[in-house]
């Protein structure tokens, strides 16, 4: 093991897409920001400097961080922001994890700019569970904005109403050659391979609001790892992917010469806008010629459920000797959360009819505090936050069917609180108020077991006898069917403040987040270490 350092300094830079340009936040002037690349078992120190306005935080999506929630990065969760002129170093160290990760900005909505890849390698000698590509690429995949992305955030949180969708998405930071742009008909990126050798690409979405499809033509995806947990490889044409997770795929090259497309475009299961256009880049073979065509492909309907469920369905933990399954079997917490959409009164919402969109788990519409849960609940400083999130719905419903009467919601800035090492089984069910949606919930500082998933309403009588405890997939990020409910289950093994949220940045935006308070423990390895020296302040 090493340690690894990195220098972000976080700058402005001038970017053109679709044919028009404009000053976006970047990491070092890079859009997509640098690849973090570490080993298992590494300490990373990552120094970020803030050159700009804005205030930063950036969060390294999928590491555990145990027992160093300080280098976590949720704004106002766990650090106060940088701010401008300000540096603060991420301390953290790989444990226990190997696979394709992501950071991002997790402050207001400068993560559409402010992101890029995180690989973890095995531990030097240790080889994959599957045979070793030949070579391996990052491709991620976003979203782009011709307007300034924190002025469409605004403005809707001003009238109340959803903002605009995005322009296009990208593969590595371009729409791709096939854009409405022409004069960026070379544009895009290219993935060049040989005939005959095998790529593994670590396939990761960085997109704010959107679940993407994603297929090369012409070819089929092994899939061997998901927000860097192994799973029992299997093989498919089109995978899904929502914000916040990671699947690693094994293409082999296996035609001749030749160009394929690459596609990547949107999945969301309810009549809600989207951006309706398709991201692609190139496949490319050594040895083609020039003027050679290239070999297209269709994209699934943003409709196509069975195609995404036909993907999300075949993910199980690889459960191998090495890389156990360890669900827990005993549940110390059965917790029920609604996630969804509410409406609150607004009186300077003009164009919301004096009513806001808001959202919700549990009907609490979560407020940020002023100063950062962690730091609150280490100093045990006083009215930050309250305990009292509740662990069932205020008032059961019909979910799937009839809202309630009452689309308001409460707001407050709520946590649940754990013991040490308490099992926790969490269903999470949509509401389907306003209109049934997909919200990939993501939480901090753990993986969970994806144990159980059914459209309609959780029945706690029957739906648990389904339940996968065996080789059920581990992911950080889940997608909560629209009309429908999944259940995780997880240890809290990790002292400190998580925050668990949808990463459909606009519903977070709309306050679908909460944070689980975990006590420390007695042992000696159980407590959060003290806060680093150079910890913003608020
Ligand atoms: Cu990838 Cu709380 O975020």
């Amino acid at each position: 093991c090493r340690v690894r350092h990195y220098k972000f300094n976080v700058v402005m830079r001038n970017t053109t897409r679709l044919c028009s340009t404009k000053p976006i936040v970047t990491v070092n002037g890079q859009f997509p920001g640098p690849t973090v690349y570490a080993r298992e078992g590494d300490n990373v120190l990552i120094k970020v400097v803030n050159h700009v306005k804005y205030n930063v935080s950036i969060h390294w999506h999928g590491i555990r961080q145990l027992r160093t929630g300080w280098a976590d990065g949720p704004a106002f969760i766990t650090q106060c922001p940088i701010q401008q002129g300000q540096t603060y170093t991420y301390n953290f160290t790989i444990t226990g994890q190997r696979g394709t990760l992501l950071w991002h900005a997790h402050i207001l909505w400068l993560r559409a700019t402010v992101y890029g890849g995180l690989v973890i390698l095995p531990k030097r000698g240790v080889p994959y569970p599957f045979p070793k590509p030949h070579k391996e690429a990052v491709v991620i995949l976003g979203e782009w904005w011709k307007s300034d992305t924190e002025a469409v955030i605004n403005e809707a949180l001003k009238s109340g109403l959803a903002p605009n969708v995005s322009d296009a998405h990208t593969i590595n930071g371009h729409p791709g050659p096939i854009s409405n742009c022409p004069s960026q008909g070379g544009g895009g990126f290219t993935l060049s391979v040989q005939s005959g050798k095998t790529y593994m690409l670590r396939v990761i979405n960085a997109g704010l609001n959107e679940e993407l499809f994603f297929k090369i033509a012409g070819h089929q995806l092994k899939v061997v790892e998901v927000d860097a947990t192994y799973v029992k490889p299997f093989k498919i044409d089109t995978i899904v992917i929502a914000p916040g997770q990671t699947t690693n795929v094994i293409l082999t090259a296996d035609r001749n010469a030749g160009k394929y497309i690459v596609a990547a475009s949107p999945f969301m299961d309810a009549p809600i806008a989207v951006d309706n256009t398709t991201a692609t880049a190139t496949l490319h073979y050594s040895g083609t010629l020039a003027n050679s065509p290239t070999t297209f492909t269709t994209t699934p309907p943003k409709n196509a459920t069975p195609i995404a469920n036909n993907f999300l369905d075949s993910l199980k933990a690889l459960n191998s000797k090495k890389y156990p399954a360890n669900v827990p079997l005993t549940i110390d917490h059965s917790l029920f959360f609604t996630v969804g959409l509410g409406i609150n009164p607004c009186p300077t919402c003009k164009a919301g009819n004096g009513s806001r969109v808001v959202a919700n788990i549990n009907n609490v519409t979560f407020v940020m505090p002023k100063t950062a849960l962690l730091q609150a609940h280490y100093f045990k400083i006083n009215g930050v936050f309250t305990t009292d999130f509740p662990g069932n719905p205020p008032v059961a419903f019909n979910y799937t069917g009839t809202p309630p009467a009452s689309l308001a919601t409460n707001n407050g800035t709520k946590v649940y609180p754990l013991q040490y090492n308490a099992t926790v089984q969490l269903v999470l069910q949509d509401t389907g108020i306003i209109a049934a949606e997909n919200h990939p919930v993501h939480l901090h500082g753990f993986n969970f077991f994806a144990i159980g998933k059914g459209l309609g309403n959780y029945n706690p009588k029957t739906d648990p006898k389904k339940f996968n405890l065996v080789d059920p997939v581990e992911r950080n990020t889940i997608g909560v069917p629209a009309g429908g409910w999944v259940a995780i289950r997880f240890r809290a093994d990790n002292p400190g403040v998580w925050f668990m949220h949808c990463h459909l940045e606009v519903h977070t935006s709309w306050g679908l987040k909460m944070a689980f308070l975990v006590h420390n423990g007695k042992g000696p390895n159980e407590s959060i270490l003290p806060p680093p020296k150079d910890l913003p302040k608020c």
